[in-house]
Formats: structure tokens, C-alpha cells, sequence
């Protein structure tokens, strides 16, 4: 197969577990990338059929693989909503929305083949799966066809985006970018936890816990950082209400006004903070965080807020 004029995609009866062989599919060229509405809309189109193609290539394997890939797959899909609807909050236009929207499909591309290698979602135990999607993305010549800049930011946004933080030296663009696909992630995630600690599955369990033991305390050094609204070093998380309370210091790292009215319409901050012991510092880092929350969820609708002036394509309100 002649590298670079195709893209691979599984073949469409995946969802058959016997057959799950590859198949390769020309797509038209895309050279004359001309960025008018219906290109963008075609290629999204395109990318997302692909993308659903290879997840599914994947909840075809065995039981623990079929369901962290399904895991993934929705997941994917709920972020693009996510994506959709912040963007909307600041009336993002293309091409800004169009490379946000690509980065949404493809942000977590690199958690199939994590997952089918290594056995498990944790970085530090198998490879980094931001790195790990830019190398599938690649492999399919997912962005070939894509104007450089736009593939650029793409990728830059899927490096990011579960960095503990994102380097300070970005363009206003390119971090607007690296903001909305944390954001847009962090939303699902909650939404994901919240329902599983409050209906733990022994097949999720295995997936998100870790491992990690499930004791009636908080770690102090978790407690003071997320208080203070620090950022915490994974390897300080000892046992599972680290993890819980971790989650709930994340309202510090969200950006948008839409993401703390989502994630406080959504009820998932209160179904995580119920899960945690009523230990007096616990308590305090929780109400800390309530209070942020409340205060970010109620501004008034500005562009965003993270700039003193907004990128170029983005109105201000
Ligand atoms: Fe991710």
C-alpha cells in the first residue's frame, strides 16, 4: 500500500468479533482544502466515521478490552459535546472551532492501543497516551490533508491536554485550544466518576481504581494542596479518596464560565464531594472548592475570561 494516499480504516462489520481484519479506504483527495463551511463539515464527517470504525475495531477483543474501548469510545463522544458547547459559550468561529472539534474526536486516539498493550489507562505504567495518539494519528495520515497550521495546533492541543500543566509560552490561539480540550475532557471525566462511585462496576472497578486501597482516610498532603488549589503529583495519591478529592480540587484547573455552570447543572461536584469522609480538612478543601465554583459559575458570560484580549476569531461578547 502506497504510504500517505490512504487511510486505514477497520473494516465496518467490526462489531462482528470474528471479524475484525483491517481494510483500506481511499478518500478523496483533500489537497484543495479551500477551509469554506462544507470542507470543514466533510472532513469532520470523515474523521469521525474513522474514528468509529477504530474504536470499534477494538470493542471487539476480549471482555476487559471490549469494555474499555466501549469506555473510550463514549467517552470521546461526550467530549465532543462537551467541546460543541463551550465553543458555542464563546462563539468560536472556524477555523478555531474546526481544529477544537478535530481535537476533541482525536484526543484520547492513543487509549485504544494503551489499553490493548499494556492492559491499563495509567501512564506512568505503561506510556504516555498523548504521545501514543500522535503517533496513531500518524500512522492513518489522520491530519495529512489538513492546512499545517490547523494539523499543527491539533496536535499540540492533544499533547497537552493531560499535562499537569500547559507551558506558558503558547500562542494565544494555541492555548485557547490547549484550555477548551481540558475542559471539555475534565467535564466527561467527572461525569464518568460520579457514576461510578456511585454505582462501582467490578469490571470499571478494575479499569479506574488502579489498584488503589479504598481506606475511611485523605492523605494531609492532598488536603492541603487541593485547599490551597495546588496541582498534585500523582505519585502523593495513596489511596482512593486522594483520587476523589484530587478530582474535586480540579474546579481550579477549569477555564470557561460554561464549564463550572455544566459541571454545577450536572450535580457530578456533589456526587463526588458525598463520597468523601467528614473529616474536618476534608470538609474545609471541599467547601473551598464549592465556593470557587459557585463564584465561576455565576459571572457573567464575557468571551472568557483568561484574556485581557481575545485571539484573533474570537469576538469578545
Ligand atoms: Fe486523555
Amino acid at each position: 500500500m502506497e504510504k500517505g494516499k490512504y487511510w486505514v480504516v477497520p473494516a465496518n462489520n467490526a462489531q462482528d468479533k470474528k471479524s475484525c481484519a483491517k481494510i483500506s479506504v481511499r478518500f478523496p483527495s483533500q489537497k484543495l482544502f479551500s477551509q469554506t463551511i462544507m470542507d470543514y463539515t466533510q472532513t469532520i464527517n470523515k474523521l469521525s466515521r474513522w474514528f468509529d470504525d477504530y474504536a470499534h475495531s477494538f470493542e471487539c477483543g476480549p471482555q476487559q478490552l471490549h469494555e474499555a474501548a466501549l469506555l473510550k469510545h463514549e467517552h470521546t463522544r461526550q467530549v465532543c459535546c462537551n467541546m460543541d458547547s463551550l465553543c458555542k459559550s464563546i462563539s468560536l468561529g472556524n477555523p478555531l472551532l474546526f481544529t477544537a472539534q478535530i481535537t476533541a474526536l482525536f484526543h484520547d486516539v492513543g487509549r485504544f492501543l494503551q489499553y490493548k498493550d499494556h492492559n491499563t489507562f495509567q501512564d506512568r505504567k505503561s506510556v504516555n497516551h498523548s504521545q501514543l495518539g500522535l503517533k496513531v494519528i500518524d500512522e492513518y495520515h489522520l491530519l495529512d490533508d489538513l492546512p499545517q497550521d490547523l494539523s499543527h495546533k491539533i496536535r499540540t492541543a492533544i499533547l497537552y491536554h493531560s499535562a499537569r500543566t500547559i507551558p506558558d509560552n503558547l500562542a494565544k490561539d494555541q492555548d485557547l485550544l490547549c484550555r477548551l480540550i481540558r475542559d471539555a475532557d475534565k467535564l466527561d471525566i467527572y461525569s464518568i466518576v460520579a457514576s461510578h462511585y456511585s454505582n462501582p462496576s467490578q469490571v470499571r472497578k478494575e479499569i479506574f481504581e488502579t489498584g488503589l486501597p479504598d481506606l475511611p482516610t485523605v492523605t494531609p498532603q492532598i488536603c492541603s494542596a487541593v485547599a490551597s488549589g495546588s496541582t498534585v503529583d500523582f505519585s502523593m495519591i495513596k489511596c482512593l479518596n486522594d483520587f476523589k478529592l484530587i478530582q474535586v480540587g480540579w474546579v481550579y484547573d477549569l477555564n470557561f464560565t460554561r464549564s463550572f455552570q455544566l459541571l454545577k447543572e450536572r450535580g457530578h461536584f456533589e456526587q463526588i464531594t458525598a463520597q468523601l469522609p467528614l473529616i474536618p480538612e476534608v470538609i474545609h478543601a471541599i467547601e473551598l472548592a464549592r465556593r470557587y465554583l459557585e463564584k465561576c459559575a455565576s459571572q457573567r458570560f464575557t468571551a472568557y475570561s483568561i484574556y485581557s484580549e481575545a485571539p484573533e476569531g474570537v469576538p469578545r461578547l
